[in-house]
């Protein structure tokens, strides 16, 4: 007999483990989170928080979304990236990051209804958790996974009570993972990786100091520190990564992954702090220090049976690009939904094999992404004439000559603000961050082939309504005059129609098809005089079907199917499309 049953075990209460939580809470499915330690995170790590993230955010609801604004930097204050040889020494190139730069903010704003903004996982996490409790997740911290036993009916997960020292055990039908980089659910599972843990050697110190007067008037979250060394292991360069603004500092160095790594104290953070910021007087309240390693490996799957793992427990790499506790969070979007389909008996347990399928590639996606970030550092280097050596005064000498009026030295900017501008791979790609799309029989293309980018699928957005992809933001109104996003009208654990006028063959028909499957089965017709209205015409250009046909999204908010024009028979063609979606 196990000491505790419920439906979901989750390892983990980070951004993953306290997601799913929430999610599968909000859906009705009993479930149980557990973490080894007795509270959450207490170093701020993770950041950045892109507009998909606070999409399924404000799905969550908008006291969550609000929340995480209120606590958060706002993106206005994120987004003068610097380089410099110190934060009081010379300036050597900036970049607007984060969608600040103008063009970018247009893209911002036409593709979603939330901001980016920047939130220490320190805040993150107890909003992520505390909405997880409130909605019914029972919460066990100080509790150690340990191991786990899938049969035919469920799984049987062996933990310890760091409290009481006893074994106990859960039974429960389902197991997640979101146990972390090192996680211990991927290794029992044995499931498979492509990749290399350990690439490079990295340290965090993180610090109280007030440097309003070398930031503020030029505020960012990230001041990048071009020092000999900086390109040793690492991320790259050297970093002074703003947490609470200007007073509370995350100093990210590198070290050489081939010596054994440092030990950080006290003497040996203040001695970085203030080489990095460039005064040797400075004297810093040290929060915490620690070493961590660059990884570079993906899980190629990443379910067996009755357990998934997900967050970094799937994907391990290094924070560029600030993608992390964002897929994490993603991750979790995507599976709560088919679990609480299965275990509501709406769907059959292929379903759940969607998950693997659709979220492994954007495991392997940005997990090279992130690395690939660390590499493009390479060239501010050689443009500076740093990379070949550790001679301080031939290095010095190599950056001064750019200030020369020479041929020379004017290549030499040229390579300088070329290679700058070229982190936006790393700084301001929005594509990677909104542009997955799904591939599984979690969506029916009935053949439709997908778009091409038409624009550098990294660095833009495109949005579409091919199945696969998640629906594009338009903003529609109601008869009040309320605007309210396509998204809004999605999501929210149910499945959605978007129709129009001429379509209501399809709303007739979704009643009947919720009744059959059981499913929530919400149906929206959007034109003049109907429940919402499209003025500005936006959703009529984005929809990609005409005003009598029919999209219809997944309670993740990615379209599964799509049909133009009005049909011939509504009800025979959505049954169809959810016997496939739902695997029955
Ligand atoms: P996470 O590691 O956060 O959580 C794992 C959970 O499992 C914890 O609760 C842990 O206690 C628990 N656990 C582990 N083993 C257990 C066991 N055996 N039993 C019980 N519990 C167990 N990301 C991003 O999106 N934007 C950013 O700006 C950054 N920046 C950043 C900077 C730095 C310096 C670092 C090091 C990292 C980032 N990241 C980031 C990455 C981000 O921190 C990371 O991707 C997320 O924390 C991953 O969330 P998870 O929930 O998957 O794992």
């Amino acid at each position: 007999m196990a000491d505790i049953t419920t439906e979901v075990l989750i390892i983990g209460t980070g951004p993953a483990g306290s997601v799913a939580a929430a999610l599968l809470s909000s859906y009705g499915i009993e479930n149980v989170a557990i973490n080894r330690y007795h509270w959450l995170a207490n170093t701020p790590r993770a950041h950045i928080t892109n507009q998909r993230t606070m999409e399924v955010l404000r799905d969550l609801g908008k006291e969550v979304e609000d929340e995480v604004y209120l606590n958060a930097m706002d993106q206005s204050i994120m987004g003068e990236n610097v380089f410099c040889e110190s934060l009081a020494g010379e300036e050597i190139g900036r970049m607007k990051s984060w969608g600040t730069h103008p063009l970018s903010k247009a893209e911002h704003m036409l593709s979603s209804p939330t901001f980016m903004n920047d939130l220490p996982q320190t805040f993150m996490e107890p909003i992520l958790f505390k909405t997880a409790c409130k909605r019914g997740t029972r919460a066990r911290m100080s509790t150690e996974y340990k191991s786990h036993v899938q049969d035919a009916e469920g799984v049987t997960t062996t933990c310890y009570d760091r409290m009481t020292g006893q074994e106990l055990t859960i039974r429960s039908k389902y197991l997640i993972g979101a146990d972390g980089g090192n996680s211990l659910v991927a290794e029992n599972e044995n499931l498979p990786f492509e990749g290399q843990m350990g690439v490079g050697g990295s340290m965090n110190i993180v610090f109280r100091a007030d440097l309003s007067k070398y930031v503020a008037h030029r505020p960012s979250v990230l001041y990048w520190v071009m020092q000999p060394g900086a390109d040793v292991g690492g991320i790259g360069m050297g970093l002074v990564r703003c947490v609470r603004p200007w007073n509370e500092w995350l100093i990210v160095w590198g070290y050489d992954i081939n010596e054994p790594a440092p030990n950080v104290d006290e003497a040996m953070a203040t001695d970085v702090a203030r080489q990095l910021v460039g005064d040797p007087e400075l004297e810093i309240e040290l929060l915490s220090a620690n070493t961590w390693t660059v990884n570079d490996t993906y899980a190629t799957r990443m379910s067996r049976g009755r357990v998934f793992i997900m967050g970094d427990a799937a994907h391990r790499h290094p924070p560029s690009n600030g993608l992390g506790s964002n897929t994490s969070i993603q991750d979790a979007f995507n599976l709560a939904w088919k679990l609480a389909a299965v275990v509501k008996g709406q769907a059959g347990e292929r379903l759940l094999e969607t998950y693997s399928e659709e979220r492994a590639p954007v495991a392997k996606q940005i997990v090279t992404r992130a690395n690939q970030s660390i590499g493009e550092f390479g060239p501010i280097f050689e443009a500076l004439g740093m990379t070949g050596g550790t001679d301080i005064t031939k290095i010095k000498a190599n950056m001064d000559a750019r200030c020369d009026s020479t041929p020379e030295a004017e290549a030499q900017r040229e390579a300088l603000n070329k290679a700058i501008a070229f982190k936006k791979y790393e700084f301001d790609a929005h594509g990677v961050e909104m542009n997955q799309r799904y591939r599984s029989d979690a969506t029916v293309t009935d053949g439709q082939i997908e778009p091409d980018f038409k624009l550098d699928a990294d660095l833009h957005y495109q949005p579409t309504t091919w199945p696969g992809a998640r629906i594009p933001h338009a903003w529609l109104f109601d008869a009040a005059g309320q605007k309210h996003s396509t998204l809004d009208l999605a999501g929210g654990g149910a499945f959605t129609i978007f129709t129009g006028l001429g379509g209501e063959a399809w709303v007739e028909a979704a009643s009947k098809i919720a009744k059959e499957f059981g499913i929530t089965l919400n149906a929206h017709v959007i034109g003049p005089r109907q429940e919402y209205m499209d003025y500005t015409g936006d959703w009529a250009r984005a929809r990609e079907v005409g005003d009598s046909g029919c999209i219809i999204t997944r309670p993740d908010q990615h379209v599964c199917w799509r049909h133009d024009g009005a049909p011939d028979n509504a009800e025979a063609e959505l049954t169809r499309v959810f016997k496939t979606i739902l695997a029955r």
